[in-house]
């Protein structure tokens, strides 16, 4: 069952003469022209044309007249209608033209402007590397230590048992801040650390000290007047070399992987006794020598790394810093970080660690 016409109201008609007939036409033509957007042409569209609009209402009263009328209203409300369809077209087809325009504008990128947003720096791999090491330690119940690196002449030789006459003593090695007067110098290595931390504390000591180092060598693609260094030092009863080994075993395999453990190599030093050169196995080749077929680049064939010195504190030393040599002894070694970091990422370069370019930092991205 069909309900009521509510869509259609009487009272509204418009009558269809043809004055009306062109009001409606040329109100609707003018509202065209006054759209400004295609929103409004939209409203003007709904208005003009829609059911309700004067024009649908008098095109709907055709049907109602006799014929010779019909066909005048017809005709008449047929054109205005044309006239202000043709019109709607036009003025969409501009008005999209302008919208794309301008948002064409409105959305160019100048990808030539200064960035405004800052770049997320990375941590320098001599600091994460100097972190990861002390973290290997501290997991196993060790302390960090640090000592300042202008460093007394007494704490950097002689306690450790490096004679005056020492060459490494001479000026060659060593940055003196004032020669013969202050008996300072930028510390040569990081085994001062050692004395200090002996002279400042009671054994049981396991102590780790990385740290910054100083030496009069030539800055090029292996050496750096500046580097880095870590120290261990162990002091407690029945200490023995075995556990030297266990400890930079375990040391090494944590830095480098599973298998890649050290050997010692008889060397001297003054501050122990006996002392040994730290080997790493070449952890490109694996100890083999060869790697694809070829000598191995990495450990020239060797199948083995140097990697730091090493060995039994001698008592001179624990005597010097007054620890008790008859009732404890310890084990000490020490190593380049620099040199290590340039192993375990393949840096063939050691400038590269010195010289803050962002661009080798940020390859290490934010590795803890
Ligand atoms: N201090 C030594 C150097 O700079 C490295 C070293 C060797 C440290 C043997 C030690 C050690 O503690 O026992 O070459």
């Amino acid at each position: 069952m069909s309900g009521p016409n509510t869509d259609y109201d009487p009272v509204e008609v418009t009558p269809l003469k043809a004055e009306e007939v062109e009001a409606a036409r040329d109100a609707a033509l003018a509202a065209i022209t006054a759209a400004a957007d295609l929103a409004e042409l939209k409203q003007v569209r709904i208005d003009h044309t829609g059911d309700r609009s004067p024009l649908a209402l008098a095109n709907r009263e055709i049907g109602a007249l006799p014929p010779q009328a019909r066909k005048e209203a017809g005709q008449r409300i047929g054109q205005a209608r044309g006239a202000v369809a043709k019109e709607l077209g036009e003025r969409q087809t501009v008005l999209e033209a302008e919208h794309e325009e301008r948002m064409l504008v409105e959305e160019t990128v100048d990808v030539t402007l200064p960035t405004d947003r800052v770049p997320a720096g990375a941590r320098h791999p001599l600091t994460t590397g100097a972190e990861l090491i002390a973290d290997i330690f501290v997991a196993m119940g060790w302390e960090v230590a640090e000592g300042p690196v202008i460093e007394a002449e007494w704490l950097n030789f002689d306690a450790l048992n490096l004679g005056p006459d020492h060459p490494a003593r001479t000026m060659q090695d060593t940055f003196w801040t004032d020669p013969g007067t202050d008996h300072l110098v930028l510390r040569t290595h990081t085994s001062p650390v050692q004395a200090r931390t002996m002279l400042s504390r009671t054994p049981p000591i396991y102590v780790v000290c990385p740290g910054r180092v100083f030496r009069t060598d030539e800055y090029d693609a292996t050496h750096s007047p500046v580097f880095h260094q870590v120290e261990g030092l162990a002091i407690d009863e029945g200490i023995t070399m075995a556990h030297l080994k266990g400890t930079l075993d375990h040391f090494a395999t944590q830095m480098f992987g599973d298998g890649i453990t050290t050997r010692f190599r008889p060397s001297y030093f003054p501050f122990t006794e006996p002392s040994a050169e730290v080997d790493l196995v070449c952890f490109v080749c694996r100890g083999v020598g060869e790697h694809d077929g070829a000598p191995c680049r990495t450990c020239r064939g060797e199948g083995w790394i140097e990697w730091g010195g090493c060995g039994v504190v001698n008592p001179r030393v624990l005597a010097a810093c007054g620890v008790d040599a008859e009732r404890y002894t310890g084990f000490a070694f020490g190593m380049g970080i620099d040199r290590t970091l340039m192993f375990r990422h393949g840096i063939e370069d050691l400038r590269e660690l010195f010289e803050g370019d962002v661009r080798f930092t940020t390859a290490f991205g934010t590795e803890l």
